[in-house]
């Protein structure tokens, strides 16, 4: 029998359409287009679940059920009604509506949230011959989008977001996403061989999804998703994917990563999430101050470049912006042009390259949170 199929869409950070579409397609998927903000491709549940489980840059899978225009709350009641929900909503399952509205006629969220949960129980109603829901089941998350009056509705298959990857218990001050880590250490190529250094690495997130990906660790291997909850999920799927996942992990890699920070609490906590994510024995952590770093200190014996990741303060929420600004100036110092060394530096100062005191190689806009920086590579 033929399973079915879904359009399945994963929204990522501005600036990471590329990398989360590349993940997918190396990963075999099929019809990945990157749009803005978001990443679209097919699948079943069984593709459900390994995106999921091995997508870095992603933050999240939705399962596409409807898009259609609406100007009026009829065109969203009438459109809604329309979709055959009980294909994934048991009787008994909850299915909460949240969603956001941007440029468009219909613009109150809570209002939509109300039209769009009524017209999914006025079509389970008629299919199941119940007047009312107990909603006490899985988790069915109902999420909308209305953009320019085009509206999307769609099913969360995620839970909390891919970022969590279940690695990380104590927060340090003004940790990085790991989903933003991990497009760095993409748009950094790092691999299987490389030798990644971060001289300010807080609780480590840089290293710790470069090693990931170094070693072919799928992130969600130690975290469980809202899709294994589900009904409709055949049962040993979620398993069965994880163990296949597992089974690909290289085990011969040169990979090995240095991180350095003058904060040794955040060091702790760096090495405590290194050890969670399994990664440990490829990592190793030591005080420093940036002003010692010697970039041309690390034996390149078994690699075959040096990519160096940093993270600085930017003068906003750890330090003022001219003392944020006197560690770009020792940045540039310290991390010389060498031939087998790479620099990726991420800051949202526009003045950034004048400190650092060499023009960039290239640059890349990537928001943190909501702060527009750039990603300054030097190789
Ligand atoms: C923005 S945080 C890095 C966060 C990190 N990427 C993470 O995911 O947790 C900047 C780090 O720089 C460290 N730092 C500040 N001044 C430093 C210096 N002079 N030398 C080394 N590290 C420094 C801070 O202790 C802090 O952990």
């Amino acid at each position: 029998m033929k399973k079915q199929e879904y359009l399945l869409q994963v929204p990522t950070l501005f600036g990471l359409e590329g990398v989360a579409a590349d993940e997918l397609k190396y990963g075999g998927f099929s019809n990945v287009q990157a749009q803005n903000g978001y990443v679209t491709f097919e699948g079943d549940l069984e593709d459900v679940a390994r995106a999921n489980m091995m997508l870095r840059t992603g933050e999240r899978v939705l399962i596409v059920l409807a898009r259609f225009e609406a100007k009026t709350f009829d065109d969203l009641f009438e459109g809604t009604k329309d979709v055959p929900w009980e294909n994934l909503i048991g009787s008994k399952d909850r299915f909460p509506v949240k969603g956001w509205s941007l440029n468009s006629q219909l613009h109150s969220v809570p209002d939509c949230q109300k039209i769009i949960k009524k017209a999914v129980v006025s079509h389970l109603k008629e299919c199941y011959g119940l007047s009312w829901f107990e909603e006490t089941g899985s988790l069915m998350q109902i999420q909308f989008s209305i953009m320019k009056d085009q509206v999307t509705l769609m099913l969360d298959t995620t839970g909390p977001g891919l970022y969590k990857r279940g690695y990380k218990r104590n927060e340090t001050a003004a940790p990085l996403r790991e989903t933003l880590s991990a497009g760095i250490a993409d748009l950094s190529r790092v691999h299987s061989d490389s030798l990644v250094v971060d001289p300010m690495c807080g609780s480590g997130t840089l290293l710790i999804e470069s090693a990931m990906k170094a070693l072919n660790i799928a992130p969600g291997l130690k975290r469980r998703f809202s899709f294994e909850n589900w009904k409709i999920m055949p049962p040993d799927m979620a398993s069965s994917v994880r163990e296949d996942l597992k089974s690909r992990i290289k085990k011969d890699v040169t990979f090995e990563g240095f991180g350095f920070d003058i904060d040794a609490s955040a060091l702790q906590i760096a090495a405590e999430n290194a050890k969670r994510a399994g990664v440990d024995h490829v990592l190793h952590f030591k005080e420093q101050d940036i002003k010692y770093l010697k970039s041309d200190s690390f034996s390149m014996e078994n690699h075959k470049k040096a990519v160096f990741l940093c993270n600085p303060p930017y003068g906003e929420r750890l330090m003022d912006i001219q003392s944020a600004r006197e560690l770009y100036r020792t940045l540039g110092v310290v991390m010389k042009p060498l031939k087998d060394h790479a620099y990726s530096l991420i800051s949202p100062d526009e003045a950034f390259e004048a400190y650092f005191g060499r023009k960039a190689s290239r640059r890349r806009k990537l928001y943190n949170g909501m702060l527009k920086c750039q990603l300054y590579m030097y190789y």
